[in-house]
């Protein structure tokens, strides 16, 4: 049986000495709800429960969400899937939440069926159960959840071959602020566009994905090569710029810059480049080909490693390749302290300014930083602008929804947020994709219900006449 983890999302305004009475008023409202109550109060956390704090430690990816400062659920609920009846009340419709961590289903005709709480490691387990040779185009932290990955639209090693996950995403099951259980027909394309790239927790509880699995073939290749300022890592990124986005749909290189100690001056820091590879062929059909677009990375066989689709995850997650039960485990090892931020290059980065980026980066102040460039092209240069939402354009400078941003700008705490207000940072994570969300906001959640610091506003004068 599978648990479904449900999180009351409060405002992020409240905090919790303000909203006792709110809690009260919510486990009393629950309790008229379910003619039986006691047979879920077993489910139900509130501050005031004991292990309430290992059960939100539990799906925190980044230790400043634990800090007092962050406002915190006042209710988390945790049914299993045998709670059917908890999915049509009208109360539990009403709250972002985590649901179902399974693959419920998956079908020989390369379809599956996954809860909105499954992680990804969980998906590619199932996946790679069933057969080698099938892969879902989605992430490397086996830790992220499907629930808000594919709501933003994420992107992934297979992104250039096979589009985005949420390009991959053929029905769902989502409940409206009316507690109403839509599928893809009976909600209609706007909605089905909207929420696949949206944005998380604008539109209604996501339940369930239905996927569209792809093909991979049974052996593919990896490799890690490093380079550091004096094996020429500013003019290798600086090429690479100009071709990356360009290979092979079959050949996805990224890279890395981290802070490394300096092998030539003693006590100095300094910033290495690393070119992170995944390549869907063998080995003998690579070498050939990275000689022809990428001939000075000097790639040889001894950098490469042959092996399934499946261990590519383990691998660039950091694990041993041989046992992939650790994706099926929803704890992240080493949480850490960070703070995220993207960006969308579109011309290349002069040598000049990699060389301030490399300056920047040494510098004692700048302890821990990673930057990680991710090329598109590909199939992600044949999908229109409306199809998806994480788009390159022109300046200024765009972003990620699913690195979500409040540097941007954030909804009013009290009140509405108007559309110019908010458009400051829709138009950067959407573009023109940004009016027609909120018209689908404003036809699905007129009240606004489903709202966070980024999540679309439905525009005011259509809401005045509803
Ligand atoms: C370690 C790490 C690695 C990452 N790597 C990648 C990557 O390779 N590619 C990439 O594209 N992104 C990546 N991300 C970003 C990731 O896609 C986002 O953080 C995403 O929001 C995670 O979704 P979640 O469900 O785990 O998180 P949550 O914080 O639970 O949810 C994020 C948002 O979605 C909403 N939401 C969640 N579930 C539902 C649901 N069922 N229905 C409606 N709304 C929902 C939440 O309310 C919230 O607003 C990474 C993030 C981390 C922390
Ligand atoms: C209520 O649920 C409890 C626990 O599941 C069960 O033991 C009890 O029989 C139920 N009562 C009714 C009236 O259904
Ligand atoms: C949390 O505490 C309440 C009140 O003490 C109790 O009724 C409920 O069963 C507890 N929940 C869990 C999951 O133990
Ligand atoms: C760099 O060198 C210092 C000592 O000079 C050492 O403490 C540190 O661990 C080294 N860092 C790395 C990343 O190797
Ligand atoms: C899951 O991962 C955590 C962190 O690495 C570890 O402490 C725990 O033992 C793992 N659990 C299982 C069942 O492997």
């Amino acid at each position: 049986m599978s648990t479904l983890i449900f999180v009351v999302f409060v405002a992020f305004s409240c905090s919790w000495a303000a909203s006792v009475d709110v809690h009260g008023a919510f486990l009393e409202c629950l309790s008229g709800e379910f003619r039986n109550y006691t047979s879920i109060s077993s489910l139900i956390y509130t501050p005031t429960n004991s292990s309430y704090s290992s059960i939100l430690e539990f799906s925190i990816r980044n230790p400043r969400f634990m800090s007092g400062s962050i406002p915190k659920p006042l209710v988390i609920i945790t049914p299993s899937t045998s709670h059917k009846s908890l999915m049509s009340s009208t109360v539990l419709e009403k709250m972002t939440c985590k649901s179902g961590l399974e693959v419920a289903a998956m079908t020989l005709r390369k379809t599956a069926w996954v809860e909105a709480g499954a992680t990804l490691g969980t998906l590619y387990y199932r996946i790679a159960e069933k057969s080698p040779t099938l892969a879902f185009p989605a992430g490397e932290c086996p830790t992220v959840g499907i629930g808000g990955y594919l709501s933003g639209g994420g992107y992934g090693g297979l992104f250039r071959k096979y589009g985005l996950g949420a390009d991959n995403v053929i029905d769902a099951r989502i409940i409206d602020v009316n507690g109403r259980i839509l599928d893809r027909e009976s909600m209609g394309e706007d909605l089905f566009w909207a929420i696949r790239g949206g944005g998380g927790g604008t539109f209604g509880v996501i339940l369930a994905w239905k996927v569209q699995l792809v093909d991979v073939p049974e052996r593919v290749t990896v490799f890690t090569i490093h380079r550091t300022l004096e094996q020429n890592a500013i003019q290798l990124v600086h090429r690479w710029q100009y071709i990356a986005h360009r290979f092979d749909p079959n050949l996805f290189v990224r890279v890395l810059l981290t802070k490394v100690n300096s092998s030539h001056d003693e006590g100095k820091m300094t910033v290495r480049a690393s070119f992170l590879s995944l390549f869907l062929g063998g080995i003998d059909t690579l070498l050939p080909l990275m000689q022809e677009s990428f001939p000075e990375l000097h790639l040889v066989r001894e950098d490469c490693i042959e092996m399934r689709w499946i261990q590519t995850v383990l691998y660039f997650a950091g694990f041993p390749i041989e046992s992939r039960e650790v994706l099926l485990n929803r704890t992240q090892p080493n949480l850490r302290y960070f703070k995220g931020k993207s960006d969308y290059v579109q011309t290349p980065i002069p040598e000049r300014g990699l060389k301030g980026i490399w300056r920047r980066l040494s510098q004692p102040n700048s302890a821990e930083t990673e930057i990680f460039l991710t090329p598109y092209g590909g199939r992600m240069d044949e999908i229109s602008e409306s199809a998806i939402h994480i788009l390159t354009g022109l300046s200024p400078r765009e972003a990620y929804v699913n690195y979500r941003d409040l540097d941007i700008g954030v909804n009013n705490i009290e009140g509405e947020t108007s559309y110019e207000q908010a458009s400051i940072w829709g138009m950067k994570y959407f573009k023109n994709n940004f009016d027609r969300l909120v018209q689908v906001k404003t036809m699905i959640d007129p009240s606004n219900f489903f709202k966070n610091e980024q999540s679309i506003p439905p525009s005011w004068i259509a809401k005045e006449e509803i």
